[in-house]
């Protein structure tokens, strides 16, 4: 018997196999009772900040329902913090100072990422002696557009004028601290892949408002240079991008091994897109909120799709809701669990 680690990497590499693993973005969060007790002891910072906490949380959705991987608790923002950046949440993240003008493009400097982001890795080592070594385990970064976004001040869907407005007005100067982004981001997949992850997560969450031109300006090449470093390294890359249908040519292009579908594409169009790469997903996230029956229904829909696909790991198509209901969790996982698919 394969154990949930090897059946996950061979997803990730387009193995064809008779079942199919499952994890969920956000799996450790607050529509978990276990999540919120610990939660009550720390603010999400210092709780994604002490290692053994950010363990805790991280162990939890693999204990309590069985996942094959861990997503291990942290967030794609704090990779701003070094550059001078003040970040709070609540639950939503706030920085200040926002980027506005290009004079405060010099005040970026790169840093030396083992020093400040060092308590990423420790989790990352943390996690695996908690969950041993038959489960697999990620590691993940914001893509460089996506961070750009946090950066001028994206707080609302309505506030994503502002990284458009920077852009336009001062495309050198943007680019410069995409580029600073790339560099940092480039050494802290290297970090977490060296302290024991398996795959690695780019989340590009806020690609799929730009159109393809402006997608291929602003962020593929950012993304490329992120992905071509790593798999050089010969280290396993995933990409999330949300609203993506229209994008999906110009993923083809990146060397991603996986690429993890929103819940507005179908997975029959993925499948045809982008024939040559893993996909991930996608069940809607806001089905997860209906009874029962209805998240086994479109869930057995999906393995259905998907079963003569090879290289396929089950997901939500975005981070689960706060208000999803646990026997839905649990009901999800069991499903596909349960399902053996027919190989020809
Ligand atoms: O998936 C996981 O379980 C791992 C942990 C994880 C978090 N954030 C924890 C978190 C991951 C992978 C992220 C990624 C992340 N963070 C993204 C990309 C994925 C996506 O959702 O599109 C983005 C855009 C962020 C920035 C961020 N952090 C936002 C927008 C928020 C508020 C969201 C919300 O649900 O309220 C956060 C806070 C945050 N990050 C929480 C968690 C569990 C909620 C904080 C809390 O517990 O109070």
């Amino acid at each position: 018997m394969m154990t949930q680690r090897e059946l996950f990497l061979a997803n990730a590499r387009g193995e064809k196999t008779d079942r199919t693993p499952i994890w969920v973005m956000r799996q450790a969060g607050r529509y978990l009772p276990d999540y919120l007790k610990v939660r009550e002891k720390y603010s999400f910072e210092e709780l994604a900040k002490t290692p053994e906490a950010a363990t805790e949380v991280t162990a939890q959705p693999v204990e309590i329902f069985g996942m094959d991987a861990a997503i291990i608790f942290s967030d794609i923002l704090f990779i701003l913090e070094p550059l001078g950046i003040d970040l709070k949440y609540n639950p939503g993240p706030t920085i200040h100072p926002f980027l506005q003008s290009p004079d405060q493009v010099d005040m970026y400097h790169d840093y030396d990422v083992e020093d400040k982001l060092g308590f990423v890795a420790d989790v990352l080592r943390t996690t695996r002696q908690r969950i041993g070594d038959d489960i697999a385990m990620l590691g993940f970064c914001g893509a460089p557009f996506t961070l750009f976004c946090y950066l001028c001040g994206l707080q609302k869907t309505k506030d994503f004028d502002k990284a458009y407005t920077f852009l336009l007005k001062h495309p050198k100067a943007g680019a410069k601290v995409l580029d600073l982004l790339t560099s940092l981001s480039i050494r802290y997949l290297q970090m977490q892949i060296a302290a024991g992850a398996d795959v690695v997560q780019i989340f590009d969450t806020w690609a799929g408002d730009l159109s393809e031109a402006e997608y291929r300006a602003w962020a593929m090449p950012y993304t490329q240079r992120i992905v071509d470093a790593l798999k050089r390294d010969g280290s396993m890359v995933s990409l999330y991008i949300k609203n993506s249908y229209h994008l999906l040519d110009s993923v083809a292009e990146l060397n991603v091994d996986i690429f993890s579908v929103d819940w507005k594409t179908p997975m029959a169009y993925a499948k045809e897109k982008l024939p040559l790469k893993t996909l991930q997903g996608n069940l809607n996230p806001y089905l997860m909120l209906g009874p029962k029956e209805i998240v086994i229904e479109h869930t057995k829909a999906i393995l259905e799709e998907m079963a003569d696909y090879p290289g396929f790991i089950f997901n939500l198509g975005h981070g689960i809701l706060p208000t999803t209901p646990v026997e839905n969790m649990r009901a999800l996982v069991d499903t596909v669990h349960g399902y053996e698919k027919v190989l020809a």
